[in-house]
């Protein structure tokens, strides 16, 4: 337990160089992308420093990801929120640190941490992170029908846009995604 211990702080700290080009779990299977989750707001990642918690330090997020996006033979995206909590919204700075880190790209979930999902999704800021970096951002937050897919990423300046609970509510809403897009003839929106 000790041992385990010490190597989670040592992955922590950065003071565990990944041995040489790694293929992420899924490689085998076909993944295309690996996904860091950085947006987690459950009290069992955070306490140990994890998921949103990273949001806190956006040098040392970035240190992760570089050393990991080095190293990886799949693209690394991040997965962030707007902050940990509305004192605290630091986005732009995480999505500039991500951006020269590496990242392939980065899915901003338009709600803080703490807000868990007590307010709508702030497309406006989501929107103004869009367009200010190269990096592409998959906007995310509230997203039910294909309407609300086509609307934001029309108006957010988005690479893409990420559904969460609208697949829950409908298990088909891809297919659906997959359709409209079709029969737009590929658009973006
Ligand atoms: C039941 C449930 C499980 C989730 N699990 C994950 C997860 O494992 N990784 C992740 O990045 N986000 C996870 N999320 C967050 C969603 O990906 C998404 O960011 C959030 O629900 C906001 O998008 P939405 O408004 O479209 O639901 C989860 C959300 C729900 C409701």
């Amino acid at each position: 337990m000790r041992l385990v211990r010490r190597a989670f702080w040592a992955i922590r700290a950065n003071l565990c160089p990944i041995p040489g080009p790694f293929r992420p779990p899924g490689f085998q299977s076909g993944a295309q992308f690996m996904d860091i989750n950085c947006g987690c707001p459950i009290f069992e990642a955070t306490r140990r420093g994890m998921g949103s918690a990273m949001l806190r330090k956006p040098r040392a997020l970035a240190r992760m990801v570089a050393g990991i996006a080095a190293e990886s033979e799949l693209p690394v995206t991040v997965k962030i929120r707007l902050g940990e909590n509305e004192k605290s919204i630091n986005v732009e700075t995480v999505v500039e640190y991500l951006e020269r880190a590496g990242a392939a790209a980065v899915t901003i979930h338009g709600r803080t941490a703490v807000q868990r999902y007590k307010k709508a999704a702030d497309w406006g800021r989501v929107g103004d992170v869009a367009r200010a970096t190269q990096l592409p951002v998959i906007g995310n937050g509230d997203i039910l029908t294909h309407y609300e897919a086509v609307a934001r990423l029309r108006e957010s300046g988005c690479t893409a846009v990420m559904a969460g609970r609208g697949a829950l509510i409908k298990p088909w809403i891809f297919q659906e995604f997959k359709e409209v897009r079709r029969m737009r003839g590929g658009e973006r929106g």
